[in-house]
C-alpha cells in the first residue's frame, strides 16, 4: 500500500504564524507537525509515501524530508497548485498510485494511542473497502461527522455539519483500496469549491464498503490547526514524552521499532540530531537501552 502525506493550504487560521512558513513544517513540542501523520503512516507499514504541498512550500519539505532514506522509507513530492479539497491529492497522484490501494494522512493530524500499529495495519491490510477512524469531540462541527445506528453501524457521513448528528468527527486518515483511483475523479466540487474527502467516503458508505473504526477515549486524536490546538499539541507531547522518556510522533524510531532500519542506521541518525534530548534517547534505543 501507498500512503500521501497532504501538506498544502495556506494556514490562515494560525496567521501570521504561516504566512512565511508552511502549517506543516510549524514546530510541534520537539519536531515538525509532518513528523507526527509520517510516523503515523510509518506505523501502518507503509514506505512508499507521495507528500503533496503547495509550490511555495514543497522545496522546504524536500530539505526536511529528502529521499526518506533516512527513515527507510521512499518519498515521492508532488504539488497542489490551489487549495482545492482534500480528495484533489489523489487525482494529483494518480499515476504514481499506479492503480494500487492509497493510504492519505492529513499533515496536521496526530494520533497518539496504545496498540495503534495493530489498528493501522488492519486498516491497511483490509483488502476492500476503505477504513477511516472516529473519534468523540466536543465540536463536531468543525469536522467530517459519522453517526450510526442502533446496531453500531455507519449510515451518514457529513462535512462540517451545522447541526451535528453525533459526536465523531473522521480523522484526517483515510485507507482506499485500489478503486480509490477509479472513484476520486468521480467527485464534483463542494459548495466551497473544493473536492471533499468526505464526499469520498460516502461513495464508499453507500456501497457497504466503508469501515469505520471507533478510537477509544484512550486514545488522543489532536489537530494543530488553530493556536489553541497548536499549543496543546505541543504540551501534550512534552507530557508523554518527558513523563515516560518515550517519544510521540518520531520517525526514526518507529523506522527502528518497524525494522526498516538497523541500529547502526537509527545511531546515525541520532548522532546527527547533535545534542539535542530527541538525539540522546535515539542513541539510547541504538544502544539497546530502551525495551
Ligand atoms: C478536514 C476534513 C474533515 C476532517 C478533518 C480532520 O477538515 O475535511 O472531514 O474531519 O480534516 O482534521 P479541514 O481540516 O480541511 O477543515
Amino acid at each position: 500500500m501507498k500512503g500521501i502525506l497532504l501538506a498544502g493550504g495556506s494556514g490562515t487560521r494560525l496567521h501570521p504564524m504561516t504566512l512565511a512558513a508552511s502549517k506543516q513544517l510549524l514546530p510541534v513540542y520537539d519536531k515538525p507537525m509532518v513528523y507526527y501523520p509520517l510516523s503515523t503512516l510509518m506505523l501502518a507499514g507503509i514506505r512508499d509515501i507521495m507528500l503533496i504541498s503547495t509550490p511555495e512550500d514543497l522545496p522546504q519539505f524536500r530539505r526536511l524530508l529528502g529521499d526518506g532514506s533516512r527513515f527507510g522509507v521512499r518519498f515521492a513530492y508532488a504539488v497542489q497548485p490551489k487549495p482545492e479539497g482534500i480528495a484533489q491529492a489523489f487525482l494529483i497522484g494518480k499515476d504514481w498510485i499506479d492503480g494500487q490501494p492509497c493510504a492519505l494522512a492529513l499533515g496536521d493530524n496526530i494520533i497518539h494511542a496504545d496498540h495503534l500499529s495493530a489498528l493501522l495495519r488492519a486498516a491497511a491490510g483490509r483488502p476492500q473497502g476503505a477504513s477511516v477512524f472516529a473519534y468523540q469531540v466536543r465540536d463536531p462541527e468543525r469536522y467530517g461527522v459519522v453517526s450510526f445506528d442502533q446496531t453500531g453501524k455507519a449510515v451518514e457521513i457529513v462535512e462540517k455539519p451545522a447541526v451535528p448528528n453525533s459526536n465523531w468527527a473522521v480523522t484526517g486518515l483515510y485507507f482506499y483500496d485500489k478503486n480509490i483511483s477509479r472513484i476520486a475523479p468521480q467527485i464534483r466540487p463542494s459548495a466551497r469549491g473544493e473536492l471533499e474527502i468526505t464526499d469520498l467516503n460516502r461513495v464508499y458508505l453507500e456501497s457497504g464498503m466503508l469501515h469505520v473504526e471507533k478510537l477509544s477515549r484512550g486514545c488522543a486524536w489532536l489537530d494543530a490547526g488553530t493556536p489553541d490546538s497548536l499549543l496543546q499539541a505541543a504540551t501534550f507531547v512534552q507530557t508523554i514524552q518527558s513523563r515516560t522518556g518515550m517519544l510521540v510522533g518520531c520517525p526514526e524510531e518507529v523506522a527502528f521499532r518497524m525494522g526498516f532500519i538497523d541500529a547502526d542506521h537509527l545511531r546515525e541518525q541520532a548522532l546527527s540530531l547533535g545534542k539535542t534530548e530527541l538525539g540522546r534517547v535515539l542513541l539510547e534505543l541504538a544502544e539497546g537501552e530502551h525495551a
